[in-house]
């Protein structure tokens, strides 16, 4: 079978409402996968799924039920669970001096907790035994800013920071148990979906440019090969999913263009 393949595989992907989520149900479906997206956003969710004949389950990802309960449903709806992808995600832009704890907490519930909460829950429903039990593929979207610091986003480099080293820990544990579940972490620059141009805007907002035209000069300037797109995200989601991943496991795929290789 072509090695990029996903045909006869279930694949669940967080945050798929928009951005680089729908980008990535796009492709896994693309790649034959039957796919489940969830997201907070029922109305862009349920849109989303509809174009791609794919199953739409609301959830919250800082919620255990909500885990619970997508998984059951999944593998009730399916037969099975090979491969989830932990996208959703948010960011606060704020200076260090000025972060609220309860942003801070926010920003590190959903991109943090719900990683770990996502991570936990695709390891136990796809290992030996559990309610898949066939393996599968584990992918975590962290960023550049989960390699290096950044500006105006410590709270989100925090949580970044804490996707990449929970990746890492679940794939060898895995791999050591004979789970037969791989873990990876995915860590792109700028790309420009409403994150991404909020991140651009906050540039601004925190003073660290002195108009919009400044930011993306100073963006661009950071980025070698200039902003990447949502497909190249997707991409790479497929690869580390499919067999062409099959010895990868525990990795950190930079997608930056050679921003962080300086
Ligand atoms: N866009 C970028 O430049 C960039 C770069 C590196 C990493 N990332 C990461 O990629 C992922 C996707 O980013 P994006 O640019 O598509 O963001 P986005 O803001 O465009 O989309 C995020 C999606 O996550 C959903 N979501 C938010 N909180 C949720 C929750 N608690 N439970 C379930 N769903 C929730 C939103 O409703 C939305 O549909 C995020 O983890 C982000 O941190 C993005």
């Amino acid at each position: 079978m072509d090695s990029s393949s996903l045909e006869g595989k279930v694949a669940l992907v967080t945050g798929a409402a928009r951005g680089l989520g729908a980008a990535i149900a796009h492709e896994v479906a693309a790649a034959g996968a039957r796919v489940v997206v969830t997201d907070l956003d029922e109305g862009r969710g349920r849109a989303t799924a509809e174009d791609l004949g794919a199953m739409f389950l609301q959830q919250d990802v800082t919620r255990e039920e909500d885990w619970s309960h997508v998984m059951a449903r999944t593998v009730e709806a399916f037969g099975g669970l090979d491969v989830v992808v932990n996208n959703a995600g948010i960011e606060t832009a704020s200076l260090m001096v000025d972060c609220d704890l309860a942003d801070f907490r926010r920003v590190m519930a959903v991109n943090a907790d719900g990683c770990f909460l996502g991570t936990k829950w695709a390891m136990r429903v796809m290992r030996p035994g559990g309610a898949a039990g066939r393996g599968g593929a584990v992918v975590n979207l962290s960023s550049v800013a989960g390699l290096v610091g950044v500006a105006g986003l410590g709270a989100y480099c925090a949580a970044k920071g804490a996707v990449r080293l929970l990746t890492k820990s679940a794939a060898i544990e895995s791999a050591r148990l004979g789970y037969g579940v791989r873990v990876n972490s995915l860590h792109p620059a700028v790309i420009k979906t409403d994150m991404g141009e909020a991140v651009v805007r906050s540039l601004v907002d925190l003073g660290l440019a002195a108009d919009v035209a400044g930011a993306e000069a100073l963006m661009l300037q950071m980025h070698p090969m200039g902003y990447g797109r949502p497909e190249d995200v997707a991409a790479a989601v497929r690869y580390l999913a499919a067999g062409s991943g099959r010895w990868i496991n525990g990795a950190e795929l930079v997608l930056d263009g050679g921003l962080t290789a300086g």
